[in-house]
């Protein structure tokens, strides 16, 4: 079973979310289960840099705009993981974050950029760039390869499957119609049965509508996305496809997040050896200049702060945590008004409070390992990776009952037993706090709970011992992976959703 897998990101090379912690485990573990599994990735400076091994197997063009495109293989570093590049220069030579130029807006040839992308996808999918590999399935993450599945399906014979899967439905890459004949597609495609939304193009809607497959990364979001709460407007196409639709909750990849074996930790930890914590949490409170009392409960927000994360929420909660004797740490990146948010009461509480609005990996392991409480008040969350951190490294989550975290987290006052246990005697399986409706109210509630079971010692270190010994590795959820493409390829091939395109 041969699958490329085409992202935008990939940990560590280059990552702005958790996609990219996706990207920098799932292939390599579907690879060890045995299938031939390949990666496409864009030509951005951090990934060409870290890529090892690169030979130009062939450039085409001038395409998009690029007088040259060229298709590059070499491996991921540290994996034996083959891997392509699209290198073109003219779209991808650009420092810093990917998407959004200096100002922080989207480039405006964002639709040009992650057109190529696609159409690189696939037709190196198809074989015509690598002549010793081709792929039975394409495998698309996000808007950024949206439009892959479009190429492919213009194909009237193509022998590719392609799966979608959303790790956001709320970023959608809209493009003006105008631009629509730079990208090689069929008018026909450009039509509301096709990728048009609302007058606009969309490579979102375009790999809802064209893909074989949809997945997204919890059971609970693949639900969610069909209601128009949490639809972003394309509710309508995900319940006309929600038979093609499947929620496989992410994975967390502990080689990288594991308490007993993280360099960026002043101590190891585990759940039969705790006294490591203690001292990632004193080394936290000193180096933030917070006070040095084990006793107090210290919460952690590793976030980017978007609307998406409820930030705001906590910004107005703070008031209550601080009143209560509780300490916060936060590093974020986004929204000007929260980072000034969150200084003002940094400034305003420094024995409290501490905050950062930069992008630090090492930071964000020790502020994990180091909290007693992991905040994740999001109005939406199609997984959430920073919860299940939290569980391994004993830092309770608190969260809003929505996506991937309702199905990885069990509140505290939940009466769930461990299955076989005979019930209430063995206790709960309880390992952070959950609370329902997205405002400043609620939020404070669930913070004053956690609080009030910090005091109580046993509780606390039974319910760290459940988080500890939750184990959400990637294994299971690739071979669910593996299960769907099985099925595709035993399967006919796919008639269009839209009998007119
Ligand atoms: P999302 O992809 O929506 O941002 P996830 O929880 O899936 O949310 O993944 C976020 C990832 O980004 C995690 O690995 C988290 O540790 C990391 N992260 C977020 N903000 C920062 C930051 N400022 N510095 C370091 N890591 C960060
Ligand atoms: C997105 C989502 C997040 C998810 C991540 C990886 O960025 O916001 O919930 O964990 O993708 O799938």
């Amino acid at each position: 079973m041969r699958v490329l897998h085409a992202a935008a990101e990939i940990f560590p090379l280059l990552k702005t979310g958790g996609l990219a912690d996706v990207i920098g485990a799932l292939p390599a573990v579907l690879r060890s289960q045995g299938a031939d599994v390949r990666l496409l990735l864009p030509g951005f400076p951090a990934i060409r840099e870290g890529l090892v091994e690169l030979e130009t197997i062939t450039g085409v063009g001038p395409a998009f705009g690029a007088a040259q495109l060229f298709i590059r293989r070499g491996r991921v570093p540290g994996s034996d993981l083959t891997a392509y590049l699209l290198e073109a220069p003219w779209l991808f030579d650009r420092p810093g974050n990917p998407y959004l130029d200096r100002d922080g807006s989207e480039w405006r040839d964002n639709y040009r950029r992650f057109a190529a992308f696609g159409w690189v996808a696939a037709h190196l999918a198809y074989g015509e760039f690598d002549p010793g590999w081709r792929a039975d399935i394409l495998h698309c993450h996000d808007w950024h390869c949206g439009l892959a599945p479009a190429y492919l399906h213009a194909h009237p014979a193509s022998r590719v499957r392609s799966v979608f899967t959303i790790h956001n439905l709320a970023y959608q890459g809209y493009f003006p119609l105008e631009e629509f004949r730079e990208l090689a597609l069929a008018p026909s495609l450009l039509s509301p049965e096709g990728l048009e939304f609302h007058g606009q193009g969309n490579f979102m809607k375009s790999g809802l509508v064209f893909a074989d497959r949809l997945t997204t990364v919890s059971p609970r979001y693949a639900q969610e996305i069909c209601t128009p709460e949490f639809g972003s407007g394309l509710d309508g196409v995900l319940s006309m496809r929600r038979s093609r639709l499947s929620g496989i909750l992410n994975g967390v990849d502990y080689q990288v997040w594991d308490p007993e074996n993280d360099p960026w930790l002043p101590a190891s930890f585990s759940a039969f050896a705790l006294e490591g914590k203690a001292v990632c949490k004193a080394a936290m409170q000193a180096s933030a200049g917070l006070d040095q009392n084990p006793r107090a409960p210290l919460f952690a927000v590793v976030s980017r702060l978007a609307d998406q994360k409820g930030a705001d929420l906590l910004l107005a909660a703070l008031p209550a945590l601080v009143r209560q004797g509780a300490q916060l740490i936060l590093l974020g990146t986004g929204e000007r008004f929260l980072e000034e948010g969150f200084a003002a009461a940094a400034a305003a509480h420094p024995r409290t409070v501490w905050a950062r609005f930069n992008y630090d990996e090492a930071m964000a392991h020790r502020m994990v390992a180091a909290a007693d409480v992991i905040l994740v008040p999001s109005r939406f969350e199609p997984c959430g990776l920073t919860q299940m951190y939290g569980l391994r490294y004993g830092t309770l989550p608190l969260v809003r009952r929505v996506g991937g975290l309702a199905d990885t987290v069990v509140d505290a006052d939940a009466m769930v037993f461990p299955s076989g246990s005979g019930g209430e005697t063995e206790g709960t399986t309880a390992t952070g706090f959950v609370f329902e409706r997205a405002t400043p109210i609620a939020l404070e509630a669930a913070i004053a709970r956690a609080i009030g079971v910090y005091a109580d010692v046993d509780r606390w270190r039974q319910m760290m011992r459940n988080a500890m010994s939750r184990d959400y590795s990637w294994a299971a959820s690739a071979v669910q992976y593996r299960d769907l493409y099985e099925s595709l390829l035993v399967s006919p091939a796919r008639q269009a959703t839209a009998t007119s395109v």
